[in-house]
C-alpha cells in the first residue's frame, strides 16, 4: 500500500531511476488497453443503463435521475462514455472528461454512431479546468471513482456541482481491495493487506495482470473526507454478484462476490 499525501502529486518509482505521477502511468495505461474496451462500450451503449461489474440493472439500483431533461450533467473518468450516452437519452446536456485520448476516441465514434450530442474533452478529473458551478450532477463508474485521489476529485467534484446538485460514484469496495493478494491474484475470502489507512494502490509491478494505480477509503474515512468538503451522503449501496454468476470477472471471483460486496456506491448531494 503507498503512503498518504494530500498535497503534491502521488509519485511511484519506476524502474530504478524514474518516477512518474499516476495521471501520466494511469493514461498509459488506459491508451494502451483502449482497443480492449470498445467491444463492451459498443454493448453498453446500445442497451439501457446497467452497471459495474455484473451489470446490475437500473431499474433496481437506480444510480441516475429517470428525467435528466435541461440538467447540465458531467461524467469524471467518460471511458467509452455509455453512462454519458445514458444521460443524453433521458434529456440531460452532457460533458465527458476523460485523461486518455483512445478512450475518448471510442467514446466520439460510438456517440456519433448513436447521433448523441456530448462534448468530450480530454483531461484530468481532478483538475478539469471547467468553470464553478456548471452542473447539476457529476458521475463516475470506474472513473475518477478508482484512478483519481479522492481528496483532489472530490473537492474539484464539489466545484463544479451548483448549489443542490448531486454526485454519484460507484467503485470497488474497500474490502475486495484488501482481500486482493499482493500479486494481483483475484480476491479471496482473507485479509491481505491493512483496512486502516487505505489509499493508493499501486498495482504498475504485481505479477498478475499489472495496471495502474487507484485510491480508495476505508469506509470511516470516505465518511469523514465528504464530511470535511461539506457533501451529505444521501444514500449508501454496497453491490455483489447475483445468484447466477458464476465466473471471475475483473479479478473478482463470483463465488467472493456472493458473500462479500465487491462494489460500493456513493450519493452525495451539495447543500443549497
Ligand atoms: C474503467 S474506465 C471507466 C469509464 C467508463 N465507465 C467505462 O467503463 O468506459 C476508467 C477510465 O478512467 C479514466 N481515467 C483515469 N484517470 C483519469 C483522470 N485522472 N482523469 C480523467 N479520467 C481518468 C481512464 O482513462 C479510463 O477511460
Amino acid at each position: 500500500m503507498l503512503p498518504r499525501d494530500t498535497v503534491a502529486a502521488f509519485f511511484v518509482p519506476v524502474g530504478a531511476v524514474m518516477t512518474k505521477d499516476h495521471v501520466s502511468i494511469n493514461r498509459e495505461v488506459w491508451d494502451k488497453d483502449a482497443q480492449n474496451w470498445v467491444d463492451l462500450g459498443k454493448r453498453l451503449w446500445s442497451g439501457p443503463p446497467q452497471w459495474g461489474i455484473w451489470g446490475a440493472p437500473e431499474t433496481s439500483v437506480t444510480l441516475l435521475p429517470e428525467d435528466m431533461t435541461g440538467l447540465d450533467a458531467v461524467e469524471l473518468g467518460c471511458g467509452t462514455g455509455y453512462v454519458s450516452g445514458w444521460m443524453a437519452r433521458r434529456g440531460a446536456r452532457v460533458t465527458g472528461i476523460d485523461v486518455s485520448s483512445e478512450q475518448l476516441a471510442t467514446a466520439r465514434q460510438l456517440a456519433d454512431a448513436y447521433g448523441a450530442e456530448i462534448t468530450f474533452v480530454q483531461g484530468d478529473a481532478e483538475a478539469t479546468g471547467f468553470d464553478a458551478g456548471r452542473f447539476d450532477f457529476a458521475i463516475s463508474e470506474y472513473g475518477a471513482a478508482i484512478w483519481c485521489r479522492p481528496e483532489v476529485w472530490l473537492r474539484e467534484a464539489w466545484r463544479l456541482l451548483r448549489p443542490g446538485g448531486s454526485l454519484v460514484f460507484l467503485g470497488n469496495h474497500p474490502l475486495s481491495i484488501i482481500c486482493t493478494p499482493l500479486n494481483g491474484a483475484p480476491c479471496e475470502p482473507v485479509l491481505h493487506r491493512p483496512y486502516r489507512g487505505l489509499w493508493g494502490v499501486d498495482w504498475t509491478e504485481v505479477e498478475i495482470d499489472p495496471s495502474g494505480v487507484t485510491f480508495n477509503l476505508s469506509i470511516a474515512d470516505w465518511f469523514a473526507l465528504f464530511t470535511e468538503i461539506g457533501f451529505t451522503v444521501t444514500r449508501y449501496q454496497e453491490l455483489y454478484a447475483p445468484d447466477e454468476a458464476a465466473e471471475t470477472r475483473c479479478w473478482v471471483p463470483s463465488d467472493w462476490a456472493k458473500n462479500y460486496p465487491m462494489e460500493q456506491v456513493w450519493h452525495l448531494s451539495k447543500p443549497v
